[in-house]
């Protein structure tokens, strides 16, 4: 099956079986390997993009459904003030350690804080619930999150 959609701003024509997984699609014919793949069932994350600026679980969402779509990674994402604001404040809280995560918790505090530029703690936890992080017991996240929301006044 032909499948258009853009990605990172480019568009994109690729053919293959929809029913294959979208992180697969991504980290191996798109070389975006910044797209984690954890355990491949929707329980982790870690394979997180923005699919019309929603956070899906790439690894459990078909190729075929991306077709006519927008798509964000981790590598898209970098190019922008707000990736800057981010990447600024978790270094600041320590919220990255073996970064196994941190792409997807970068995407999750942006899909959030494009949706609600002043959330409290708990819309904060709420947002990354469908990211697991091994490393920080979470309020390191949850912490530079708060930060990126201080600095980035006005830039979401
Ligand atoms: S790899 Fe997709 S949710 Fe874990
Ligand atoms: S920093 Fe290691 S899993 Fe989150």
């Amino acid at each position: 099956m032909k499948i258009d959609f853009v990605l990172n701003g480019r568009d994109v024509s690729i053919d293959t079986v929809p029913l294959r997984s979208l992180v697969d699609v991504l980290r191996e014919d798109q070389n975006l390997t910044g797209v984690k793949k954890g355990c491949g069932e929707g329980e982790c994350g870690a394979c997180s993009v923005l699919v019309n600026g929603k956070l899906i679980n790439s690894c459990i969402f078909p190729a075929g459904a991306a077709h006519g779509t927008e798509i964000v990674t981790i590598e898209g994402f970098r190019e922008t003030n707000r990736y800057r604001v981010i990447e600024d404040a978790f270094a600041e809280a320590g919220s990255v350690q073996c970064g196994f995560c941190t792409p997807g918790m970068v995407l999750a505090a942006e899909a959030l804080l494009r949706e609600e530029p002043r959330p409290d703690d708990a819309a904060i936890r709420e947002a990354i619930s469908g990211n697991l992080c091994r490393c920080t017991g979470y309020n390191m996240i949850v912490d530079g999150i708060k930060i990126a929301v201080k600095k980035g006044k006005g830039i979401w």
